[in-house]
């Protein structure tokens, strides 16, 4: 069940973000970046129109510059994360931001049973709604997040799943602005396994109106559905998606190269066949080359050096994997304050 009118401060503005305007020129007194309509959940990229993912990083951005703002903007709110996988990053970046903006974190380990084992995913959502006020996923299943957002009617947050991850995608995409300005003309390519990360890099692209070439392995392309589903949203927004089985035409003229590890968490089993299939995907100086003049380097982390990249290409000034690591936190903050009404309660800093 979906309550798009949760919170009037949601109400927005009907005018798409003005990318274009400085953090210094939004920082007008009283003024809260909105969205065009409202968020109510971030299971996937593809919860987001064009506007909104703008916004998000519009929001980001401002967050990052001025943390100050944002002190008590979650004061009083209670929020969940229920993971069912490890996690270093996310674990981390959203208990840090969740503190940072006066809310409380409370972290539940699904290490050894699965959310929905014990009792139905729908009474759990029932019971969750009663006591907290957005919850923070990281899950096997992918209907575990859509299932908790169906029926609760509180924000639920998409941490990975194995279809998705939407929250990596989104600070990618804040690190891309940040190097190059204008994502329309960001050429990105990801080489690797099509994986979660792989899908939403592809819807992310697809809504920012940049260019993403993934090159996999055959048999180990993303999922047609996600393909089908960014070329729609790339229609509307001049990206362009391709998918490609050679390492080499993949990178060529890249502005961005970007890997995941081979085996997921979940696929530990596959990992030395895994190991053999994508051999000819490392990203090694040599395939690097082939990138453009100036490309950026880019992982999700973690990272296994002498597999997926050489400590050459990722431990190179060329790499950015820190700075995506950051923005995950200030991503995750903008996350959150589109969800629980918070941007309104900022607390600008005022110049006399
Ligand atoms: N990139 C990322 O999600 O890292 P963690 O698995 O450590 O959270
Ligand atoms: N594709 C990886 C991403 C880790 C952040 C996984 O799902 O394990």
């Amino acid at each position: 069940m979906k309550f798009p009118d949760r919170d009037p401060e949601l109400k927005c503005k009907e005018e798409p973000p003005m990318a274009t305007r400085s953090v210094e020129e939004k920082n007008l007194v009283g003024e809260a970046i909105a969205m065009p309509s409202p968020l109510t959940d971030l299971t996937s990229m593809a919860d987001l129109t064009p506007a909104m993912a703008a916004g998000l990083l519009e929001l980001a951005a401002l967050v990052k510059a001025r943390p100050a703002e944002f002190r008590q903007a979650l004061a009083g709110k209670q929020i969940v994360l229920f993971f069912e996988k490890p996690s270093f990053r996310t674990r981390l970046t959203f208990e840090s931001g969740i503190y940072s903006l006066g809310g409380h974190a409370m972290f539940v380990d699904q290490l050894t049973s699965r959310i929905g084992e014990r009792e139905p995913i729908s009474d759990m959502a029932h019971n969750l709604e009663r006591w907290v006020d957005a919850l923070v996923l990281r899950t096997f299943a992918h209907s575990t997040v859509t299932g908790l957002a169906e029926y609760s009617s509180i924000p639920v947050i998409n941490a990975l799943s194995d279809y998705e991850h939407p929250c990596q995608a989104l600070a990618d995409f804040l690190t891309l602005q940040e190097k190059f300005g204008d994502l329309t003309k960001v050429h990105l390519t990801y080489v690797g396994d099509g994986n979660n990360v792989a899908h939403s890099l592809m819807l992310a692209a697809a809504l920012f109106g940049s260019h993403i070439t993934v090159g996999t392995p055959k048999g180990y392309e993303p999922q047609a559905g996600v393909l089908e589903l960014a070329r729609k949203i790339a229609a509307g927004t001049g990206a362009t998606i391709q998918v490609v089985n050679d390492p080499v035409a993949a990178v060529q003229g890249a502005d961005a190269v970007y890997t995941d590890v081979w085996a997921s968490m979940g696929q530990e089993a596959e990992t030395l066949e895994r190991a053999r299939i994508f051999h000819a995907f490392r990203v090694t100086p040599e395939l690097y080359a082939h990138a453009a003049e100036g490309a950026v380097f880019m992982h999700c982390l973690p990272a296994h050096r002498g597999e997926e990249v050489e400590a050459a290409v990722i431990d190179s000034p060329a790499s950015v994997v820190f700075d995506q690591a950051e923005n995950r936190l200030h991503v995750q903050k903008a996350i959150l304050l589109q969800l629980l009404g918070g941007a309104a309660r900022r607390q600008p800093a005022r110049s006399f």
